[in-house]
């Protein structure tokens, strides 16, 4: 189907001439724009842009009747949201633990409970992977509503090697049949599991030797992830793990520096990581760290939004020139939403990012963050066309503004009007 968008009050987010990877420091304010503009997908993607003074129909490759045409007056366009991090394959919920963090309970001691991760391990063990399938898929129709055009799933609530297979495997079938673009992340290093309680050695060297291979050989993962922190993972441990996933090639995405100045970020950075995630405790060390690297420091504002935990030092880091992404970190414990507009709100009120930053870092950069920003995450020819229309809006600023409600339209995914 071949898509022809006219009348479009402000095309957003779009790259002429050659494109970035990702925006950094300073130019995380620039997002650039077309005002009144038309746009034509063609087999799938972005075949051309410009402005309505200067559409011309008859230049344009295999229009025909059979072309839909969307009159866009009033709406914009954007590229779809990249939700770089989430744990979207899970079974049920946990509001339970939420009730009694409200009472004033803590981590540690919901852990203590029989909440926390292996909570969701317990309960993903004795989940069929039907119904963690459907139970996803339902999960990535409501993102899908809500503006995101690609996801990276991680594993982590397995923690046995059968498990994390099965996960895994879940993944893989939604990667098959689901409209997104999703990358899937091995995170065997979520949480020691209880039989191995004080020889947490012993599981790392489980994840090495045992499930490490065995993904690897079912082709299950594209990146590889652990949970970098106190009282989960150390920084020794993590490099042992990360050096393991690199001989089969695959890419480090870390969890770091949520709960103290763990270690994680130069350890993510020292292994070439694509990104490293969550970073309340940034300091000056670590920002050091992260200039001039590769690796995309991604913020998830849900979940300290959640936990009432402290914010990343968001304004420092981008003042020192780095760049940023913002993903939903969507998971049952810390984070039981995938809604970007909330994030792209959250980055404004909570790290006084600009909306133009803001916007930046949950396309973008969190394509980067999650190595699609060559097909996705701008409005660019040759781009995958991935993108949504708005409701009429009057500005780009009340996109993060209007929080809390759904300011989209109508959602496009390679090149098909999806809904
Ligand atoms: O990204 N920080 C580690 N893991 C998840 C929380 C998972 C859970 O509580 O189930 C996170 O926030
Ligand atoms: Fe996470």
């Amino acid at each position: 189907m071949n898509i022809l968008l006219i009348n479009i009050k402000k095309l957003v987010q779009i790259e002429t001439g050659e494109t970035k990877v990702f925006r950094a420091g300073k130019e995380m304010s620039d997002l650039h724009t077309l005002d009144n503009a038309w746009l034509y997908i063609r087999e799938g993607n972005i075949d051309s842009f410009g402005e309505m003074k200067n559409l011309d129909k008859s230049k344009l490759t295999n229009i025909s009747e059979f072309t839909t045409e969307i009159d866009a007056s009033g709406r914009m366009v954007f590229p779809s949201f990249c939700d770089s991090h989430t744990h979207i394959v899970y079974d049920g919920s946990r509001e339970i633990e939420y009730i009694d963090k409200i009472k004033g309970l803590s981590y540690e001691e919901i852990a203590k409970r029989g909440g926390g991760i292996l909570n969701s391990a317990k309960r993903l063990h004795e989940a069929s992977e039907e119904s963690l399938y459907n139970q996803a898929w339902e999960r990535l129709e409501e993102i899908i509503s809500m503006g995101t055009g690609a996801v990276e799933i991680k594993s982590g609530y397995g923690l046995t090697t059968e498990d994390e297979l099965k996960m895994l495997r879940v993944i893989r079938k939604l990667k098959e049949n689901s409209p997104l673009t999703i990358k899937s992340t091995f995170l065997g290093a979520h949480a020691v599991p209880l039989e191995y309680k004080g020889r947490q050695a012993e599981y790392v060297d489980l994840i090495i030797n045992e499930m490490i291979p065995m993904v690897a050989a079912e082709d299950l993962a594209d990146y590889i992830d652990v949970f970098c922190d106190k009282g989960f993972f150390t920084p020794y441990e993590t490099e042992r793990i990360l050096m393991a996933g690199m001989k089969y090639g695959l890419k480090a995405k870390i969890h770091a520096n949520e709960l103290d100045y763990s270690g994680g970020i130069q350890v993510g950075v020292k292994y070439g990581a694509q990104s490293v995630d969550h970073l309340e405790y940034t300091g000056d060390d670590e920002i050091k760290a992260l200039l001039g690297s590769e690796t995309m420091p991604t913020l998830l504002p849900g979940a300290a939004f959640f936990l009432g935990m402290i914010y990343a030092p968001v304004r420092k880091m981008i003042d020192s020139g780095l760049p940023v992404a913002m993903a939903s970190d969507f998971n049952p414990g810390s984070s039981p939403s995938g809604n970007m507009q909330l994030i792209l709100s959250m980055g404004c009120i909570k790290y006084k990012m600009l909306p133009e930053e803001a916007i930046n870092s949950v396309t973008l950069n969190s394509a980067y963050a999650m190595g699609v920003s060559d097909i996705l995450g701008s409005i660019a020819v040759g781009k995958k066309a991935n993108l949504f229309i708005t409701k009429p809006i009057p500005s780009i600023e009340y996109m993060p503004y209007s929080f809390g409600s759904n300011k989209i339209d109508r959602v496009i995914l390679n090149g098909e009007i999806y809904a």
